[in-house]
């Protein structure tokens, strides 16, 4: 059965470091085993926009009749094998829009579509933390909402560094990524 992987990035700027990195794992994951053992992965890495097009939450429009994009999010998060997001570091703590996806993701309490899923977290960052105080919020709310945590914590500091003009990233951040990738689709 083919799985597919939901990427989102919690920026939404266009020369986002976060999203290049979200961009990386689709790429050097298509055609690739992310799964492993195989060598023929049916296992898909798609990037999502859902920070950016969800409404604000509001519990009115919460209904059994949601707005269009909250239910096709929704759907599509239930039929997922996982989710990844990757977090940059507002204030010590995640972007209000990545906060927004998430509360609408996790509503209805206790029936919705990320209850079980697999879940891992990138943090990035200019300074020398890499995001330390977003993941650790992400890395400890998962559980907490039902989803099962998968993956190291994996802070990539001093980000402006290690991706080229041309969207090259550095070994040393892309391997990460991509083995956190593959763990989440085992
Ligand atoms: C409102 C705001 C708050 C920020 N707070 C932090 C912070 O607490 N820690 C940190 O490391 N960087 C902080 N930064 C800097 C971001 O890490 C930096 O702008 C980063 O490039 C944003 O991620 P992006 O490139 O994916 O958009 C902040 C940036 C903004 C705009």
């Amino acid at each position: 059965m083919s799985k597919q992987i939901i990427v989102v990035s919690g920026s939404l700027r266009k020369a986002s470091f976060t999203t290049a990195l979200c961009k990386a794992i689709v790429d050097g994951t298509s055609g690739d085993a992310a799964t492993g053992a195989s060598g023929a992965s049916d296992t898909s890495f798609v990037l999502r926009d859902y920070v950016r097009v969800l409404p604000h939450y509001d519990g009115d429009l919460d209904t059994d009749t949601p707005p269009q994009v909250v239910a096709e999010m929704r759907a599509e998060l239930a039929a997922s094998h996982a989710v990844l997001i990757g977090t940059p570091e507002y204030n010590y703590n995640i972007p209000g829009g990545l906060k927004n996806f998430i509360d609408w993701a996790s509503r209805p309490f206790a029936k919705h579509s990320l209850i079980g899923r697999r879940m891992g977290v990138f943090g990035c960052s200019p300074g020398d933390r890499g995001g330390k105080a977003s993941v650790d919020y992400l890395r400890n709310m998962i559980p907490l909402f039902g989803a099962t945590l998968v993956g190291p914590e994996l802070l990539l500091a001093k980000i402006n560094t290690k991706i080229a003009a041309d969207g090259a990233v550095d070994s040393s951040v892309l391997e990460p990524l991509l083995a956190l990738a593959r763990e989440l689709g085992a």
